[in-house]
């Protein structure tokens, strides 16, 4: 399933193979996933009580997968809209469109995979809630 471009949402992939050989999921550009992928990062080992994001993107687009545990998400559009995302299993992943602003959560066992739309570009970031509800598009 290809992903809309303005509307954050969950989405299922196919597991391929069976409770006594294990799977395989599969993230593909053009079938899964809209965008062409320029990167990927992960992250591991988040305290339980950490909160991260904090930030929205100007113009990046992700896919979002829980390889491991369960991550929750809080988005928040720039009309303050706020909605809610549980990852909890690894064929479900989670598209979030360019300027959402995101807090995340992830339990002790959580691997958060990310495949990103465009290379880490610091000013890609709007790191002040203030500034991202008032951001103007040049
Ligand atoms: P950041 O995206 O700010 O994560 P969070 O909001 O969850 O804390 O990234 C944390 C740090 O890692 C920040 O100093 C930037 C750095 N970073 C890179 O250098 N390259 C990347 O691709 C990413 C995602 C982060």
């Amino acid at each position: 399933m290809i992903q809309e471009s303005n509307k954050p949402h969950v989405f299922n992939l196919k597991s391929i193979g069976s409770s006594d050989l294990g799977y395989i999921t599969v993230a593909e550009y053009q079938n899964q996933i809209s965008f062409e992928i320029k990167r990927v990062y992960w992250t591991y080992y988040t305290p339980n009580q950490v909160t991260r994001g904090h930030h929205a993107h100007k113009v990046l687009q992700q896919c979002i997968f829980a390889v491991s545990g369960k991550i929750e998400f809080e988005l928040i559009n720039p009309n303050g809209e706020k909605l809610n995302f549980i990852l909890d299993s690894p064929e479900k992943g989670l598209y979030i469109p360019k300027m959402y602003w995101r807090t995340i959560k992830f339990s002790h066992n959580a691997v958060l995979l990310c495949l990103a739309s465009e290379i880490y570009v610091e000013d890609d970031y709007i790191r002040d809630f203030d500034e991202f509800i008032n951001y103007k598009f040049k």
